[in-house]
């Protein structure tokens, strides 16, 4: 099956009543429905994910191969210092997009470096809740090919 596994990190639980003026009105939920029918028009499968915790989102990462072909990841803050996402996402032979909903090269410098993109397959950043979207579509192209 070609079951495909999206992951958000810390607080993107909080999106529509977050820093509404960088990250928009949108909530995750609404997100993930989007996601849901466009994975439904598709007929792929389609994992949702959301934790706060490092270690949960690491354990995630490392269960991920039999179980999912292809991972998406917004790994929110942890992007920017999190070695342990980055060495789990190398560890696994399962391909990963990195997406953000903003631009994080035209943000603060804190911002600008991702420890995680360097093991990815690519990254997509700063299109809003269409990051989610193309990161989707290119999970379903891989996937077809
Ligand atoms: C984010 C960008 C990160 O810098 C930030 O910590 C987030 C969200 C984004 O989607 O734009 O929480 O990953």
């Amino acid at each position: 099956m070609n079951k495909i596994l999206i992951i958000n990190g810390p607080n993107l639980n909080l999106l529509g009543k977050r820093e509404v003026e960088i990250y928009g009105g949108i909530t995750l939920d609404e997100i993930s429905e989007s996601l849901i029918n466009q994975a439904h028009e598709a007929q792929v499968e389609l994992e949702l994910f959301q934790s706060n915790h490092e270690g949960e989102i690491v354990e995630k990462i490392q269960k991920a191969p039999g179980d999912f072909k292809f991972i998406v990841i917004n790994p929110a803050a942890f992007t920017h210092y999190s070695i342990a996402i980055r060495d789990a996402v190398a560890s696994i032979d399962v391909p990963v997009v990195e997406i953000h909903l903003s631009n994080i090269y035209a943000r603060e410098d804190f911002r600008k470096k991702s420890v995680i993109a360097p093991v990815c397959l690519g990254q997509i950043s700063g299109f809003g809740p269409l990051s989610y979207k193309i990161a989707l579509e290119t999970a379903i192209e891989f996937l077809r090919k």
